[in-house]
């Protein structure tokens, strides 16, 4: 248990061995936590749980600081198991707590953990009364699941966020202003660009929402990563513009080669590009982390992607980041493909049809080289980067 602010305890996890989350889907470079809250008031609430396999742990450390029969009431904001997974055993020992949580949130926490507990449905505006505290309930539908809020407590005015303005980051310290704020921001960033891109519009919609409610916000205590005490509103004005078709003008290679072949292409193309001026990344996808590329392809303007081909398609790297890209639908991004081939050639266009499937127009005609490419042919693939380049400088800035 750890004070964050007057009556207000972190309860939460550091997950230190945490290397890959949502399954085998997101890389975690550098663990993560769960954060759960407890409010200290005349009532006492625990906002939020932590994940199954810490669930003993929690409940424990949970008794032995608050006592589990001194919960006036439990508040889920997200029933997703990293921070729902600890209800069953919390919910056996004090099976009559009121659960707050929305519609959608109840009907998750029966589908997911077949049980049906004392549920208090609340909608945005509705309000718990503690003490001197006040929670008011703040609904924020696929942020990052259709159940998800935000839970605001009144009087210290902590917005305790849930997933939204949330980090994959274990720390010894709790709060922004202790840890290395590059690091905070690139796993900041990288959760953003592989979790809520799709939702950007809601994004941009919410923060609308919570600035029209014109609260005092002193503090930001998401459910993962460190808390935002310094500047809270900091991390609001940053998803803001992530949310707006969020790019740094930059190019981001992407590829895959079999013999290296495509990757002299890539090298060249990359030479094309930076010969306009335009800083260019280049990844190979077999050697590169899929989430750590894709916060790469969040942050650039043009995308171009390679693969050489296999069994008349692509290899399995390239098509399984065209299919992450396409999910997480990015806007206004361009992009083009290339590659090397042998006999049948079809990686271009496979490349282009899953560009334009995932939003992002192709600007230039793909080119393929025929198995190991020429000086010749390098210089025209450095030309093509060039042309690349060429069009994006051309987009210009008011394109952003
Ligand atoms: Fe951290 Fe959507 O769960």
């Amino acid at each position: 248990m750890h004070q964050i602010a007057e009556k207000i305890y972190w309860v939460g996890i550091k997950d230190w061995e945490l290397r890959l989350f949502h399954g085998e889907e997101y890389t975690t470079h550098r663990g993560s936590t769960y954060n759960a809250y407890v409010i200290k008031d005349e009532k006492t609430a625990l906002v939020d749980t932590v994940w199954t396999p810490f669930k003993e742990e929690f409940i424990s450390a949970l008794d032995r600081d608050i006592g589990l029969h001194n919960i006036d009431l439990v508040v889920v904001n997200h029933t997703e198991a990293d921070h729902g997974g600890s209800l069953t055993l919390l919910m056996e020992k004090i099976p009559e707590t009121p659960i707050y949580c929305t519609k959608k949130g109840a009907e998750m926490i029966k589908k997911y953990f077949h049980r049906d507990w004392n549920f208090k449905i609340v909608k945005t505006g509705d309000t718990v009364d503690l003490g001197e505290y006040k929670l008011v309930f703040i609904e924020a539908p696929m942020l990052h699941w259709p159940d998800s809020m935000m839970t605001y407590v009144q009087g210290p005015g902590v917005l305790l966020s849930n997933d939204a303005f949330g980090q994959h980051y274990a720390t010894p310290q709790f709060f922004n202003d202790q840890v290395d704020r590059c690091e905070l921001y690139q796993e900041a960033m990288k959760y953003y660009a592989n979790i809520l891109t799709p939702f950007s519009k809601l994004v941009r919609a919410k923060i609308d929402e919570l600035k029209a409610l014109n609260v005092p916000v002193n503090m930001i205590a998401p459910s993962h990563g460190v808390i935002w005490r310094d500047n809270p509103m900091q991390i609001v004005e940053k998803y803001y513009e992530w949310a707006n078709n969020y790019h740094e003008g930059t190019v981001t290679i992407i590829y895959n080669t079999m013999w290296g072949s495509t990757k002299k292409m890539a090298l060249a193309v990359a030479e094309g590009i930076e010969s306009v001026g335009i800083p260019t990344k280049v990844f190979n996808l077999g050697k590169s982390d899929r989430n750590d590329v894709v916060t790469e392809v969040f942050k650039a303007k043009g995308i171009l992607v390679a693969s050489s081909v296999i069994n008349n398609g692509i290899l399995s790297d390239t098509a399984a980041i065209l299919e992450m890209i396409k999910g997480l639908k990015f806007k206004n991004k361009v992009g083009a493909a290339f590659g090397s081939y042998g006999w049948s050639g079809e990686n271009v266009k496979i490349i282009e049809d899953a560009l334009q499937a995932a939003g992002i127009e192709v600007v230039l005609e793909g080119i393929k080289v025929k198995y190991n490419p020429t000086e010749e042919e390098l210089t025209l693939c450095k030309d093509f980067g060039r042309r690349f380049g060429e069009k994006i400088l051309s987009l210009g800035e008011n394109n952003k």
